[in-house]
C-alpha cells in the first residue's frame, strides 16, 4: 500500500489511460484552448460530458465568461497538437495557427482531423481542489474521418487502434 498524497496520486493517475482533446472555447472572452485529459461522459439524457479545467489555465476565464466549449478528441498522429496546446510555450495565436479550424453550432473552434469532436453549452460549474469541474451539454456532435485514436497512458502517447468492422 503506498501513502496517498498530491505526488502518490499524480504518479498513480499516470498508470491511468485517457483519450487527450483539445477543449477550445471563443465568444466575447476571446478564443483560446488547451489540451485536456480529464474529459469523462456523464449522461446521455440529456446528452452531457465533463472536463476538469485547472483554475490557473489562461483559458479559464475565458471558458466561464463565453459559456461554451468544443472538445476535439485527438486522432493517432496528432500528438503534436497535444504538445502545443498542452504547454505555456506557444501563445494562442501559435495554437490555433497548427491545424485547421472550422466550428458547428456555439461558435467553439472544432479541429479538422479529430476522432470525434463534441460542441457543449456550459450547464454547470462545481470547484474542486484546484480545478472547475465544467459540465457542457452537448448540442453538436462530428464525426471525424480518422480512423484510430490516441490515448496517454504511462506519460506517453500510444495509438490505439480502431477494429475495422465487417
Ligand atoms: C496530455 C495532457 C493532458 C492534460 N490534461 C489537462 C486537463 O484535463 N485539465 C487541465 O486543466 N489541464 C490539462 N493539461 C494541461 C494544460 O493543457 C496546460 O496547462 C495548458 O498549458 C493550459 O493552457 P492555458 O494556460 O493557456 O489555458 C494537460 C496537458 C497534457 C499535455
Amino acid at each position: 500500500m503506498t501513502l496517498v498524497n498530491r505526488e502518490t496520486y499524480r504518479e498513480a493517475m499516470a498508470r491511468f489511460g485517457a483519450a487527450v482533446s483539445i477543449v477550445t472555447t471563443d465568444g466575447a472572452g476571446g478564443r483560446f484552448g488547451f489540451t485536456a485529459s480529464a474529459v469523462t461522459s456523464v449522461t446521455d439524457d440529456p446528452p452531457t460530458l465533463l472536463v476538469c479545467v485547472n483554475r490557473r489555465n489562461d483559458s479559464h476565464p475565458a471558458l466561464m465568461g463565453n459559456k461554451v466549449f468544443c472538445i476535439s478528441t485527438l486522432a493517432a498522429g496528432q500528438e503534436d497538437i497535444s504538445g502545443v496546446f498542452g504547454g505555456k510555450e506557444a501563445t494562442q495565436k501559435a495554437r490555433f495557427a497548427v491545424g485547421a479550424w472550422h466550428t458547428l453550432e456555439t461558435g467553439a473552434p472544432v479541429l479538422a482531423g479529430a476522432v470525434v469532436s463534441f460542441d457543449c453549452r456550459v450547464v454547470q460549474i462545481t470547484e474542486i481542489g484546484t480545478h472547475s469541474v465544467v459540465f457542457g451539454e452537448v448540442v453538436a456532435i462530428e464525426h471525424g474521418s480518422a480512423h484510430d485514436g490516441l490515448v496517454y497512458f504511462g506519460r506517453a502517447y500510444h495509438t490505439l487502434r480502431r477494429p475495422t468492422l465487417p
